[in-house]
């Protein structure tokens, strides 16, 4: 049985213009050890879909649907029991370390406080516990460290130690929302590949989020690519950056930058995010897509398992042998 899985999850805004829906009908599954990236471009409903599953929704939002952990369905677990689950067996970070570290308090204070709060250790055995945990972050002199405050770390070191905070209780499940997308290219670097270590070591699953398909190359072994809050294409890692079938992943890959071009080429897809409030009644990438016809205007496409590409899930009214060609087109 899958560790994590989403059935039908959406998300629904209350809002001035009406309601707004930001993650339309998303299942997927995640297993132990496994890391799915969710990729796209702002606005897509990344954020949206887990912070739904972590019951964290602004209050002019609602969650349908399932999200089930270990037998039970996070979007119907009381508060008192979600805590439970939240940052002790499932865990978050994200691209600001300052919201989940607290500035007025010590690393030491913050981690054994959590230490002695889910595992019930002593002050002793909780020190014991987090020097140990930097070290696994391979944050250096961390007994020296341990005792500094979070403005005193760099801003890759402070990354560093929100993963170690939230490894601390040995989660099955890591969240990073966009965990890199502040620091340099080096640093970011360090940062992927500590996580990889990470999973390798303690078969955490992981929850990749980011709008940057660079960033889950060498990481992900599935990936989810979501656009105007659904699912546009959604495979294994190989198969969306070697033979991506939908429009919008072509678009995304344009925008990695690739190393034979210096590291450059960022090829932004032209025009921008549509507004959720007013998505148009097709393919919702239909006004940026050249390939879109008049069938993608007026036609929603249905995500569906693509033939002799196993396991693969797009949602095109394009043939991918066109989606193919066209990607030739323009990755030359
Ligand atoms: N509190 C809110 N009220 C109304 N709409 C919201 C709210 N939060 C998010 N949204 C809508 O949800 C969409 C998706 O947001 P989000 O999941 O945060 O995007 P991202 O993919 O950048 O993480 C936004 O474009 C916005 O339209
Ligand atoms: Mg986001």
């Amino acid at each position: 049985m899958a560790l994590i899985e989403v059935k039908n999850l959406s998300v629904q805004f209350q809002t001035p213009d009406g309601l707004v829906t930001a993650v339309n009908d998303i299942s997927f599954s995640l297993n132990r050890g496994q890391t799915l990236g969710i990729v796209g471009e702002s606005g897509s409903g990344k954020s949206q879909t887990v912070l739904a599953m972590m019951g964290l929704l602004a209050s002019n939002g609602r969650a349908t649907g399932q999200a089930m952990f270990d037998g039970q369905d996070l979007l119907a677990l009381p508060p008192k029991d979600l805590n439970r689950v939240r940052g002790n067996r499932v865990a978050m970070i994200f691209q600001d370390p300052m919201t989940s570290l607290n500035p007025y308090l010590t690393v030491e204070r913050q981690m054994t406080e959590v230490l002695e709060l889910h595992k019930g250790m002593t002050r002793q055995q909780a020190r014991l516990r987090s020097v140990q945990a930097l070290d696994a972050v391979k944050i250096p002199e961390a007994a020296r460290r341990l005792t500094m405050y979070p403005h005193e770390f760099s801003g890759g070191m402070r990354q560093r130690v929100m993963i170690a905070m939230a490894l601390l209780c040995e989660p099955d499940v890591l969240i990073a929302d966009e965990p890199t997308t502040a620091l340099d290219v080096t640093v970011q670097a360090q940062i992927i590949a500590l996580m990889r270590d990470l999973q390798r070591d303690f078969g955490t699953a992981i929850v990749m989020i980011t709008h940057d398909l660079g960033v889950v190359a060498g990481l992900c072994d599935e990936v989810m690519v979501l656009y105007g809050g659904r699912v546009m294409e959604h495979g294994s890692a190989e198969s969306i950056f070697y033979q991506p079938t939908h429009p919008y992943t072509v678009g995304l890959l344009g925008a990695v930058p690739r190393i034979e071009q210096g590291g450059h080429a960022l090829v932004a897809i032209p025009g921008a995010p549509p507004n959720m409030a007013r998505l148009p009644p097709g393919c919702p990438f239909s006004e940026r897509c050249t390939l879109a016809d008049s069938r993608c205007v007026s036609e929603r496409p249905a995500l569906s398992p693509v033939v002799d590409r196993r396991g693969l899930l797009r949602a095109c009214h394009q043939t991918p042998t066109d989606v193919a060609l066209h990607a030739r087109e323009v990755r030359v």
